[in-house]
């Protein structure tokens, strides 16, 4: 156990508050470590110092975050994990979708590299123009100079090292200054975005979620947190890919293995209302009075409010819904996860699409006022 240091957490709390980063959910002992790598770098030697140095240093940030953030990556790294991906988990992904499209997401995916790994095997394996069509590949990290690599997609000759010649000729191009870049025949279908697997939202509708090397940094509560979000994005049926030294000790029957020496697991099928719980931690409110992690208490303010809330989210279903937007517009636990058009709520009694769409595409809150709605006797006006 880590002594607790009032130093290292005012740090902490200054990282998160100065630039968003939130390593409290990170293993204690490791951030730590990495921490003191750094001062001593830098010969700075309290916690309390380093603060004040960054304070006065913002550049001193980058090689921060760079020194906790650990960002070694491979092609294909565990060679016979992405064998068995190639040649039993991906057939039976694809016997399963028949021609629907396909999505994956790489999170923490640091430089790209198995982002691009999983276009060049899904490709192999489906042939080109199927994966043109029918494959999207989302890659995500909460590192936007990783991320900066990654969109970049230009290797040098070392990080292409362990590819076959065969691979490197068929995928990268070398440019002028000696760099290989991937084709962007698969760029193309990878799409890279920033996303804090403690903090945001998931991606959703996922068939193969590649977690690799990431989750085993965060402490028990934070992974127990991160792997509901993951079952929320994963759909039925849908298989997580986890990293050799990884393990499923707090998915609390989340997933079943499917081989768990390579760390494949398949999202264990749950009612609806578990929609609920992979976002009731969304926002953690940590209460500076009183030091107290009051997580959950806004979720039961939502769910008790006097007016009646949805959440739709970004794929247009319907994320949560409070109990007076139940009564009201008969919504149960089974609605959960539903296209928000196909609920009666969405035109009866006020056409809600287009204005939802609306406040999507320009970002602005939309107001439909005055709307009457004749309930039992009584007419009643909403806004
Ligand atoms: C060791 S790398 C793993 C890269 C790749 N998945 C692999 O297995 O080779 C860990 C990555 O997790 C990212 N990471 C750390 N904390 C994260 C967070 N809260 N949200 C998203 N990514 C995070 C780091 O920036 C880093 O790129």
């Amino acid at each position: 156990m880590t002594e607790p240091d009032p130093n290292f957490d005012a740090l902490l709390r200054y990282l998160r508050e100065a630039r968003g980063f939130d390593f409290t959910g990170y293993k204690r002992s490791s951030v730590m470590r990495r921490v003191d790598r750094r001062m001593q770098e830098i010969h700075v030697a309290g916690y309390d110092d380093y603060l004040d140095y960054l304070q006065v240093h913002p550049r001193e940030f980058t090689p921060l975050f760079n020194t906790i953030l650990i960002n070694v990556t491979s092609f294909f790294r565990d060679a016979e994990a992405w064998e068995q991906l190639r040649t039993q988990v991906v057939p039976d992904l694809l016997a399963r979708k028949g021609d629907e499209p396909i999505r994956l997401w790489s999170a923490g995916c640091a430089a790209g590299q198995e982002a691009y790994s999983l276009a060049m095997l899904l490709s192999d394996v489906m042939g080109l123009d199927a994966f043109r069509r029918r494959v999207k590949i989302y890659a995500t990290d909460v590192d936007d100079e990783a991320l900066m690599q990654a969109r970049s997609a230009s290797y040098s000759q070392r990080e292409l090292e362990g590819l076959g010649p065969d691979v490197v000729r068929q995928w990268f191009e070398q440019g002028d200054d000696g760099r290989f870049g991937f084709t962007k025949d698969l760029r193309r279908s990878v799409i890279f975005g920033r996303n804090d697997l403690v903090q945001d939202a998931p991606i959703s509708r996922i068939d193969l979620l590649s977690c690799r090397n990431t989750l085993m940094y965060f402490n028990s509560d934070t992974q127990a947190r991160i792997l509901q979000r993951m079952h929320f994005a994963l759909t039925t049926g849908g298989v997580l890919f986890l990293g050799k030294a990884e393990t499923l000790l707090t998915a609390g029957g989340l997933f079943t293995p499917v081989d768990a020496k390579r760390r494949f697991f398949r999202k264990v099928a749950l009612g609806h209302g578990n929609a609920r719980d992979a976002f009731a931690d969304l926002r953690r409110v940590d209460s500076p009075a009183t030091g107290r992690d009051d997580s959950g208490l806004h979720i039961v303010a939502l769910q008790s409010a006097p007016l009646p809330q949805v959440v739709i989210d970004a794929e247009g279903r319907l994320a949560l819904s409070n109990l007076a937007a139940g009564q009201m517009f008969s919504l149960n636990d089974r609605d959960i996860g539903r296209p928000f058009q196909d609920l009666e709520m969405s035109f009866r009694p006020a056409e809600l699409r287009s204005a939802m769409l609306l406040a999507g595409k320009e970002r602005r809150l939309q107001w439909v006022r005055g709307v009457p709605w004749l309930r039992a006797e009584d007419k009643i006006y909403l806004d």
